[in-house]
């Protein structure tokens, strides 16, 4: 089943072609930093204005590039939500022209249920990794801070969020702070790097929750920013970048491993733009490793905003039926729901 996919949730135009799920025919994304980088961070109305003038080249592309024609997909598969308004719609109205204009069947995909399909897609030209729920699913981003327990791929199960700000909201919010420029995760990661005794800071006691907490850490480094002279070295600025980085990701590999193990599965996957991070990386490893978990990563290509991530959410849902007509809204694909008990 080859199936199209179109994500405009925040500043990515993207549109890809996946087969059966897991292979990767084509893969565009057009990305807006530039034009946002100026107010360091992303200002929705220049975000839909601009997904507006490129969607259509982006979406001739994918299909150029997979080979193929419209007519040649099983489906469409758009992004629905969580987004920015503005942006979303200029997805979902394409979606629903092309697929009504080729009689395609359409499905709207919760964009973090997407993130998590990404641990399936190959590298390019790798083999597909064997990703089958059950298992856990860390998905950390700009907006989200999200562990989802997958017992089937159509009833994902919220077990841990953020309380306040997401992991990377946190990053970018910090980077901006130290002016490390936009986008902040990787800013502040290349900045770590030249770290020699990062800053340790206190982690939020959330007890027994797997739950999150980023805005108090975050306000310890704003203070300790704002006493910094002048005269402090470009070092210093390393050690905060480098303790805030782990403060942040810290917390995050460890309830992710903490969710595997009070639910009783042994498969841990990660996406979302943070889980580009190095260091998280290492951490969600070793962490895996201590406790008997498998895990599966999502590739670097795919763990920030893209839409094979996307087209792969729909091919699942698309071959076991599910079906979404020409009044898909971004109310039609309901909300993750908190796990019960
Ligand atoms: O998934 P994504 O592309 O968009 C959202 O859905 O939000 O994630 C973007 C986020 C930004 O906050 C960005 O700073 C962060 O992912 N990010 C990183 C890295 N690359 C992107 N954070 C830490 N380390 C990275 N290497
Ligand atoms: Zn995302």
């Amino acid at each position: 089943m080859r199936v199209l996919g179109i994500e405009t949730s925040c500043d990515e135009t993207a549109a890809a072609v996946v087969e059966d799920a897991r292979v990767v025919l084509s893969d565009v994304v057009g990305t807006q930093v530039d034009l946002h980088a100026r107010y360091g961070g992303v200002v929705p109305e220049i975000a839909s204005r601009r997904h507006l003038e490129v969607i259509d080249d982006v979406i001739a592309l994918a299909l150029d590039h997979a080979g193929i024609a419209l007519r040649d997909v099983e489906g469409l598969a758009v992004t629905t939500r969580p987004g920015l308004i503005g942006s979303l719609v200029v997805g979902l109205s394409s979606a629903k022209a092309y697929a009504w204009a080729a009689s395609k069947p359409i499905v709207g995909v919760h964009h973090i249920v997407a993130h998590l399909s990404a641990a399936r897609l190959a590298e390019s030209g790798g083999e597909p990794p064997p990703v089958e729920p059950p298992f856990v699913g860390l998905v950390a981003s700009g907006g989200h801070s999200d562990l989802i327990l997958v017992r089937d791929w159509l009833e994902p199960e919220l077990v841990g969020e953020t309380r306040d700000d997401a992991a990377g909201e946190a990053l970018d919010k910090v980077a901006r702070h130290l002016g490390l420029g936009y986008p902040g995760g990787p800013a502040l990661e290349a900045a770590a790097r030249g770290s020699t005794e990062p800053v340790e800071f206190p982690v939020a006691d959330l007890g027994d929750s797997l739950d999150f907490s980023f805005s108090g850490v975050k306000t310890a480094v704003v203070r300790l920013t704002a006493a910094l002279g002048p005269d402090d070295t470009l070092r210093r600025r390393a050690d905060l970048a480098a303790g805030f980085q782990a403060a942040v990701v810290g917390p995050l590999a460890r309830n992710a491993a903490r969710a595997c193990v009070a639910e009783g599965v042994d498969l841990l996957i990660a996406g979302g733009g943070v889980a580009a991070n190095a260091l998280l990386r290492s951490l969600l490893a070793d962490e895996c490793a201590a406790a008997g978990i498998t895990l599966a990563l999502a590739p670097m290509r795919y763990c920030t905003d893209n839409a094979a991530m996307v087209a792969s959410a729909g091919c699942e849902l698309l071959s076991r039926g599910r079906r979404d007509d020409l009044l898909l809204d971004c109310e039609s694909t309901g909300p993750i729901a908190r796990r019960r008990g």
